[in-house]
């Protein structure tokens, strides 16, 4: 009993702070927005860190990091028409990609600092990631970090969480407020055939793992961005994602060649400054 009225006073608190850093993005009061848009709240799945999320036939179960099933959704998967994403004014703005064909990836990592915090505040969120995906199924794994509101929390701050989006079902981690000029580690790990965990390795809190999805081929570094109104609804500057690696599951460095996809209309690119499988350096420009 006692425990059940905590919960529920949890609940309420989330709610509340989801309701209000929301407002400017419900576009109705059953959507929210997540990295990928609009979705519906029914389908979205806070998840403790540390939890592992089983694609089990048609079913996904969460397990709590105890061991526990605490949730069994039957998602309605969906084909991609195709790999890449075409720029726009709200969604993916501009980002580096590279498709693997050969050997599975083993794992992708990614550094970026923090940016500073954008002059002015519109209600705007932005989202930066590296990510990697299947090359058929409509599913992202993606250490995220936001500035704004998103359907997991979050505000006028910094805050990093990672996300799983399979089909129409959505898992991520409660945001955790980060601050500029703070190094992150953005890791996608393969653990199994196949299993992945994402993270950021160097922040608690924020770990996912999906075991028995699909393979996951298709590797990001991007800029996504909804509510922005003006230039400085970005940060100053540039966000330089470095150490860009790509280890392949029998330990080699992938072959990669990043190529990028701008915004040239609103001033936003990506460029590759070092490109390959091993330290690569790629900077996405405001
Ligand atoms: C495991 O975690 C779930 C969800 O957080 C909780 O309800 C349950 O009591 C936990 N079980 C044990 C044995 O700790």
């Amino acid at each position: 009993m006692r425990f059940s009225i905590i919960a529920s006073g949890a609940a309420a608190f989330v709610w509340l702070l989801f309701d209000t850093t929301l407002a400017v993005h419900v576009t109705s009061t059953n959507t929210v927005l997540i990295p990928g848009g609009y979705r519906a709240n029914a389908n979205l799945h806070r998840v403790s860190s540390g939890s592992r999320i089983a694609h089990v036939g048609s079913e996904i179960h969460v397990f709590d990091p105890n061991g526990t099933v605490v949730n069994v959704v039957t998602p309605s998967p969906a084909t991609k028409t195709s790999a890449a994403v075409t720029p726009e004014e709200t969604g993916w703005v501009t980002y580096a990609n590279w498709l693997n064909t050969g050997t599975p990836i083993g794992s992708f990592g990614t550094t970026w600092t923090v940016p500073p915090v954008p002059a002015t505040w519109h209600g705007q969120t932005l989202f930066l990631f590296n990510s990697i995906e299947p090359s058929t199924f409509d599913a992202i794994m993606q250490p995220v970090l936001q500035y704004g509101g998103s359907a997991a929390g979050g505000g006028e701050f910094w805050a990093v969480a990672t996300w799983y989006l399979y089909g129409d079902n959505t898992f991520f981690t409660t945001p955790i407020a980060v601050n500029p000029g703070q190094v992150l580690n953005g890791g996608i790990q393969l653990v199994g055939t196949y299993n992945y965990l994402a993270q950021f390795t160097n922040v608690p809190g924020t770990a996912i793992e999906v075991d028995g999805g699909e393979q996951l081929t298709w590797a990001t570094e991007t800029l996504e961005s909804y509510g922005v109104t003006e230039t400085s609804d970005y940060p100053s500057g540039s966000t330089v994602f470095s150490d860009v690696t790509i280890i392949l599951v029998n330990g080699d460095i992938a072959p990669v060649s990043w190529s990028t996809v701008n915004d040239p209309g609103d001033g936003l690119s990506t460029t590759v400054n070092a490109n390959g499988g091993s330290n690569a350096v790629i900077t996405i420009q405001y």
